[in-house]
């Protein structure tokens, strides 16, 4: 059982409603399940697969949903990053390995089921690329539909790519996320049609389980979990999906919840140095990560409550620094991501040369999307390859030998 209620005022609503934003207030809504009915035990999610659906109980999908097998991602020991940052227990959660290459198919697993769960009949979204790319495999799966909105020219090649192969209608907008995500909005509400970005709450439901895994993976609660932010939905979800494992007695804690952005689009970061209670959009972002490039994030009014409720913080990065990171990530441990991604290391590594955290804590880090997401920002980073004669001398040549 459970309900859509407002984090605001509190208002509830049935859960067949189709509303993306409290009706009464106009904030942001949530799920919220009767926990003290729920009856699982750690034991029975322990024996199904590590996946989204091992912890179908505090899930709203009631249908069989439409699946790609997302979920169950690895986690990995940043052995050699973590020595040379004097962390020895740094991990990162690889969501690139995701059937789309990132973690919003955990969002669409749950989010694409709920649609034809409420009888809808199309699906849309406004997306930085990675939204767009699941929205659009998993409407394909599910038989729906779906159209797509991207800020023209700043979205990664893998990303259009999926987009337009899974069948989307893929339109770009001449202006930036922000306002996508406002004309998807309106068009939604107007025609009927499913929204899909993180402001559905249901979609939140499915990212949640990233933190379901990873407390699975590691067989504790992580001192400190730490995700790249842009609209701020994937952080928000992390920590509901947390304090709801703690109501239900399977863990006794909470991680500090660290929100990492790029140094030309930090508003979440800028609310929370500035201990403001809202979040100020910025008009022009910029950064390399064009996954993160958003200056309005949705989600902020939940992602401010999971870091100052759980004394986490938050750190900006600069665009070097990420890139920095994503080459060490797939050079020292062999896991390739894309620059939003890497910004979660990236902003680990600054805040323990600042002193801001503890050496001994056990860190996890959401890397989100896949290296191959964005091979432009890959090739501009390296070498091409030596390019020769198709003889063995020319080859012992340019080996040395
Ligand atoms: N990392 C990647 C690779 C992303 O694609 C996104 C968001 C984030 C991090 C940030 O997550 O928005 O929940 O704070 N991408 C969205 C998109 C906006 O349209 O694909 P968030």
């Amino acid at each position: 059982m459970y309900r859509l209620s407002c984090i605001h005022c509190g208002a509830e609503y049935a859960p067949g409603e189709i509303i993306y934003t409290c009706p009464k207030c106009g904030h942001l809504l949530t799920v919220e399940y009767d926990l003290n009915t729920i009856s699982v035990t750690r034991d029975e999610w322990d024996r199904r697969p590590l996946s989204v659906w091992r912890y179908r109980e505090i899930l709203p999908v009631t249908i069989k949903p439409v699946s790609l097998q997302e979920g169950g991602t690895p986690l990995y020991h940043l052995e050699r990053i973590g020595e040379e940052l004097g962390l020895p227990h740094l991990y990162a959660k690889h969501e690139g390995m995701n059937p789309t290459g990132s973690f919003k198919d955990r969002g669409m697993t749950v989010g694409v089921s709920m649609a034809l769960q409420l009888g809808m009949k199309s699906v849309a979204c406004a997306s930085t690329g990675n939204t767009s790319a699941s929205l659009s495999a998993y409407a394909a799966k599910g038989g729906i539909p779906a159209v797509v909105l991207l800020p023209a020219g700043k979205v990664a090649l893998g990303k259009v790519a999926q987009a337009l192969m899974h069948g989307a209608k893929v339109i770009a907008i001449r202006d930036n996320f922000d306002r996508a995500l406002e004309l998807v909005r309106e068009l939604c509400i107007k025609h009927g049609i499913y929204l899909l970005n993180s402001v559905n709450p249901y979609r939140l439901e499915g990212q949640k389980t990233i933190g379901f895994e990873a407390v699975d993976q590691l067989g504790d609660v992580p001192d400190r979990f730490v995700l790249p932010v842009g609209n701020a939905g994937n952080i928000s979800a992390v920590y509901k999906g947390l304090r709801e494992l703690e109501s239900l007695d399977f863990i006794d804690r909470l991680p500090m919840m660290t929100g990492i952005q790029a140094a030309g689009s930090q508003p979440v970061v800028q609310a929370v140095e500035g201990h403001l209670p809202e979040v100020v959009p910025q008009a022009n972002p910029e950064t390399v990560a064009t996954a993160i490039r958003i200056g309005a994030p949705v989600n902020a009014e939940k992602a401010l409550t999971a870091i100052r409720e759980t004394g986490g913080t938050a750190a900006a990065v600069t665009d070097e620094e990420i890139l920095s990171m994503q080459r060490d990530l797939a050079q020292k441990e062999g896991i390739g991501v894309e620059p939003a991604s890497a910004a979660s290391v990236a902003g680990i590594k600054k805040l323990v040369e600042e002193g801001a955290i503890d050496r001994d804590e056990r860190i996890v880090c959401v890397v989100t999307g896949h290296l191959l997401k964005d091979p432009e920002t890959v090739i501009k980073q390296c070498q091409p390859p030596i390019e020769i004669e198709a003889t063995e001398q020319a080859l012992l040549s340019v080996l040395h030998l």
